[in-house]
């Protein structure tokens, strides 16, 4: 948890110099690559809260893996997939990260803290039972949502 509100630190300390000239595609595999982690974070929300809403049946086993996948991807260091200047005022549509990611640090690192706090409780609750995984659930969707609320530009 801590390991990737410090990564975090490192990418926005870690900056380019500014001004400097980025080659076309350059931020490519960053984009993607965390974009492909945002996806497997929802996918495995996905699955908390079908099992929440009483969509898909409740398997500890399966919460517990989803919980578990959940808590592992706060802990990833994602230096790498945010170098500054691949936000969307530089990209386009190539990414939705608004250009204020690089420009609040305190608050990107309270966002980051609050989903890996969110991600503990669930990691212990999920494998419970569902009135637990229940539980739960709402500041995880928070974290999540709270960061884009700030972070991510608005979808349709
Ligand atoms: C610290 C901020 C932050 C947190 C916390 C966060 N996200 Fe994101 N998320 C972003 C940003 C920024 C983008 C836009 C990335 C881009 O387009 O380059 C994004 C994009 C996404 C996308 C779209 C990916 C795509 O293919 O365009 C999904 C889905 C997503 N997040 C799900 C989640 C879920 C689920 C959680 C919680 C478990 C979560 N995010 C937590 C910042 C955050």
């Amino acid at each position: 948890m801590k390991v990737f509100a410090k990564s975090l630190l490192m990418a926005i300390v870690m900056t380019l110099p500014a001004g400097a000239a980025f080659s076309e595609g350059e931020f490519d595999g960053a984009v993607k690559a965390r974009k492909a982690e945002m996806t497997l974070r929802a996918f495995n929300l996905g699955q908390l809260g079908a099992m929440a809403k009483g969509e898909m049946e409740y398997n500890a086993d399966v919460a517990k893996a989803a919980a578990h996948n959940l808590k592992v991807m706060t802990t990833l260091n994602g230096m790498a997939m945010w170098p500054k200047g691949s936000d969307n005022a530089a990209l386009g549509d190539k990414t939705n990260a608004l250009p204020a990611l690089w420009e609040n640090f305190p608050k990107v690192i309270e966002a980051v803290k609050a989903l890996s706090a969110a991600a503990d409780v669930m990691a212990d609750a999920a494998g419970k039972d569902l009135a637990s995984l229940q539980g739960a659930m709402g500041a995880v969707g928070k974290a999540c949502g709270g960061c884009h609320e700030q972070f991510r530009k608005k979808m349709e």
